[in-house]
């Protein structure tokens, strides 16, 4: 079974003994709950880097709504061996205050993409992933780093950080992972009802089928879907709704298909 790394001591001398071994190291940070959509991602790095490093750390600096940041699902557990199957070779899982040394007084913004779309309905979102993924970057130190397509948003922020800071890393973008019915696997999807879990796919199945972003919003306000937002960026079309109380996010690519 994969060892697990719980302090920052030892996860610094963990890391110092893998210097000077030359290998290459692949880094695929989570929130812990862990899915298929994270398994391809640790999949991914394995083929790709010598060793493979999974973080697991709820942030707390990253959730805007106290609520979705105390009923995130923990499986620690079961996160261990989805990640031993997947073929990782450590998972470095700090408790959390030892990553906000400084109460979270230095934080890093980025001023333009990361206010809209998510970040309009998130205040603050961005700055907590951004300054926790610095932070795991510094600690880790990889040579790839693997994010899913399933956070465009994200995915992009975070390249976008990498070449402003001339970070000498090579971040790379995974297709989202789906469940037969098209729903995005996500971490929130285990806190549906059942109903809520079939009327999901929906939401998937519309981006896809309809022509604009307003009538998308339409068809999901008649599904029952409360709609945060859905809008064209680029070649991708992105969307956040509410349903059963579980906020979900997906974006589609849109090149040659709608
Ligand atoms: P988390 O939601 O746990 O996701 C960890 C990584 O798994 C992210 O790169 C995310 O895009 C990817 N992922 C999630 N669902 C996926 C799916 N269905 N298919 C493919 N990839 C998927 O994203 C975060 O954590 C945090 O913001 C983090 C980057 C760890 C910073 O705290």
């Amino acid at each position: 079974m994969t060892p697990i790394v719980e302090t920052l001591e030892a996860w610094t001398s963990y890391r110092r003994d893998l210097r000077g071994s030359g290998r290459t190291i692949g880094f695929v940070p989570t929130m812990g709950a862990l899915h298929e959509g994270h398994g391809e991602l640790i999949r991914q790095a394995r083929i790709e880097t010598d060793f493979v490093v999974v973080s697991v750390f709820l942030n707390p600096t990253q959730f805007n709504n106290p609520n979705d940041f105390s009923k995130y699902p923990k499986t620690l557990d079961h996160d261990r061996s989805l990640a031993s199957d997947a073929g990782a070779d450590v998972i470095f899982a700090p408790r959390n205050e030892m990553l906000y040394p400084d109460d979270y007084r230095y934080k890093l913004t980025e001023t333009d993409f990361s206010k809209n779309l998510e970040g309009e309905h998130r205040p603050g979102h961005f700055d907590g992933v951004l300054s926790v993924v610095m932070k795991l970057f510094n600690l880790v130190q990889p040579d790839r780093a693997y994010f899913g397509e399933k956070d465009f948003q994200q995915l992009k922020l975070i390249e976008g950080m990498v070449d402003a800071f001339f970070m000498d890393i090579k971040i790379v973008g995974v297709p989202t992972v789906r469940e037969p019915d098209g729903l995005a696997m996500s971490s929130r999807n285990a806190l549906l009802s059942s109903d809520g879990r079939k009327k999901a796919s929906v939401f998937y199945q519309t981006l896809v089928q309809t022509p604009t972003p307003a009538e998308v919003s339409a068809k999901l306000k008649l599904e029952g879907f409360a709609v945060e937002y859905v809008e064209d960026f680029e070649d991708r079309r992105l969307g956040a709704v509410v349903i059963d109380n579980v906020r979900l996010i997906d974006n589609v690519s849109i090149k040659n298909t709608i």
